[in-house]
Order: structure tokens, then sequence, then C-alpha cells
């Protein structure tokens, strides 16, 4: 093939029913559905460009030639892209995020999206949202819920094809707001991946999963209604479930800073006050506050007095990942 090359954007997703544990950890096919929240502000960026020139797929994420593992994941989702296109030509990735690099802010999920799609684009293969969201999947289990706009739903399946996220509604449909609070910069003790397989080893796995579907219907149920006093205490719920289920793993996980516990007992105090604010949590110790339109500059203010918050991140409900180039043909 000749050169050819496409970009596209991606938005990071808050799970509000939540993805913690696989069925097959090789096609990353979860063991419940999950639901979530695209975010406006926590976008990857990235570029792809196929060359027949090129010896070595190179990949470059946030001004960084990478190399190693992180390396060696992008290019076994160009390999899905090659093998789906029939070619072997090699690629340069170029991925840049939105958010300030080493926050804490999950970009597995955008960044996989985004990776998709411009490497789909850039071959100029002919894809439907739902195989979008497969192929997604298949790099990170929550880029499948960034392919789709706004609330997003992800079905469990037993097969490949089978698992993939639609779009419950679109971005315009509640103003609801997610203000991640960055307590740590750190980067995580246990990345997903170890934190997927290692929520088989605790006993409270099956506790977990069985209260599962009556909570993805009541969540379900709470944002067609836009309805933040039945959402929030069920995201609260759904967010203590996954860190007891990882607490009590063996060996256990522990991804909770002092910032973060402090923050849930705040919370809690500014709810007993009047203002409608909920946290969730994602695998990490920031907070993630959810609340409607009218209350986020209360909750930021609030935010502004807490010296063990770094700095926060105000998302609205973000789109769909989008090429912002088509593919195109440059002459070698
Ligand atoms: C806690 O999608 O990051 O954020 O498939 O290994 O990349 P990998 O896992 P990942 O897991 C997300 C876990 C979570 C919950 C969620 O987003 O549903």
């Amino acid at each position: 093939m000749s050169q050819s090359e496409a970009t596209a954007v991606a938005c990071a997703n808050i799970a509000f029913v939540k993805y913690w544990g696989n069925l097959d950890a090789d096609r990353r096919l979860p063991l419940n559905d999950s639901l979530s929240m695209n975010l406006s502000a926590a976008t990857t960026t990235t570029h792809v460009r196929f060359d027949p020139r090129l010896a070595a797929d190179r990949v470059a994420l946030d001004g960084e030639t990478r190399y190693g593992p992180t390396r060696a994941r992008v290019v076994a989702h160009l390999d899905r892209v090659r093998r789906r296109a029939g070619i072997g030509t090699r690629a340069e990735v170029t991925s840049a995020n939105s958010f300030p690099m080493g926050t804490g802010i999950a970009s597995s999920a955008s960044g996989f999206a985004a990776l998709t799609l411009a490497a789909v684009g850039a071959v100029g293969l002919e894809r439907s949202e739902e195989e979008l969201s497969v192929l997604a999947r298949l790099g990170s289990g929550s880029a499948a819920r960034s392919v789709p706009g706004g609330f997003v739903e992800w079905r469990a399946a037993d097969t490949d094809a089978g698992s993939f996220a639609r779009s419950l509604a679109p971005p315009e449909h509640w103003d609801l707001r997610d203000v991640v609070a960055v307590v740590s910069r750190d980067h995580k003790a246990v990345g997903s991946a170890d934190g997927h397989t290692a929520a088989r080893t605790s006993p409270y796995l099956g506790a977990r999963l069985a209260e599962l579907p009556p909570r993805l219907g009541a969540v379900r149920r709470a944002l067609l209604a836009r309805d933040l006093a039945s959402l929030g205490p069920a995201a609260e719920a759904e967010a203590l479930s996954l860190h007891a289920v990882a607490m009590t793993s063996r060996p256990p996980v522990l991804y909770w800073q002092p910032g973060t516990l402090a923050l849930l007992h705040v919370v809690r105090r500014w709810r007993s006050q009047g203002l409608g604010v909920y946290f969730t949590l994602d695998a990490g110790p920031n907070v993630h506050l959810l609340c409607e339109g009218h209350d986020a500059a209360a909750v930021e203010a609030e935010l502004a007095h807490l010296d063990y918050v770094e700095f926060s991140l105000h998302n609205r409900p973000g789109g769909a990942a989008r090429l912002v180039t088509a593919a195109q043909d440059v002459p070698a």
C-alpha cells in the first residue's frame, strides 16, 4: 500500500456500573454489563500513518517515544487492524492526551478508542460503530464504551462479536457533570489488567456479581429519567463494591490514598448540607464528583478549599469517538 493516514479523537469515560473481572482475559470479555458517561474534558487525539518505508512500528505518546509493554500493547492493536485489512505495512502512531500527563486519570479507554478509529480509518476499512467498539475492546475493555457517544452501555457476552457498547442517550440528554478531584498523581500500584485478574480471587466477587443486574437496571432507569437522587447512591454503592472486591483480592489491592477517604467523607457532609453531589471511583485514588450543571460551580468552589486536592478536571457528557481527518493517500 502507499502511505495513508488518519487522525481520531475519543473521550475517556466514567462508569456508574463498572467492569471488574473478565470471563476471558485475552479477548477482554467482561464478567458483567457496564454503563458509563463519556468525559468531555479528558480526550485523546491519535494520528496513525501507515508507511511502507518503515521497518518497525513507532509509537509516541504525549511527546515521548515508547518502548516495552506500552509499545507492545499498541503494536498488538495495530496487528489486529492489519490482519483485518490483509496488510503488513508498519505504522507511526502519535498520540496526545488533553489532560496533563501522569495525573492518574485513566487514558486507556480514550487511547484505544482513538487508536482504533485512526488505524481503521487510515487503512480505509468500513466498520460499523458496533464493530469498532468490539475492536477497541480488544485493546482495553473500557475503550469499547468510548466509541459511542454520551451515556453508554456495554454488554457482556461469551462471543467476541457479541460484546460491544451502544449509546443509551446522547450527551445533550442530561447536563450531568463529573468533576474529577485529583488527590495523587502517582502511577497506579496495580494496573487494571492485573486488577481484573485479582478480582477472581476475592471471596466477595460472587456477591458483587449477584447485585449487579438490579443495580444496572436502577442506574439505567435513573439516567433515562435524569434522576440524580437515584443515580448517585447507586453509583456510590457500586464504587465501594468494586473497591471491596479489590481490597479482598489475594493479595489485596488498595487504591485509596488518605485524600481519597477524606473526600468520600466530605462529599457526604456537603450532601447533608444540601449540595447534590455524589462520588464514584475508578481503579485509582482520584475521586469523581457527580453533580448536575447548576451545582457544578459550588462543587468546584468547595474543592478549591481542600489542600489535598491537587487540581480538578470538569467534564460534561462527551460525544462519540470520531475521525478528524479522512483517510488519505499521500504520495510516497
Ligand atoms: C475500574 O478497561 O482499564 O475503570 O481492559 O485491562 O484495559 P483493561 O482494563 P480497563 O478497566 C477499567 C476498570 C475500571 C472500571 C470501568 O471503567 O468500567
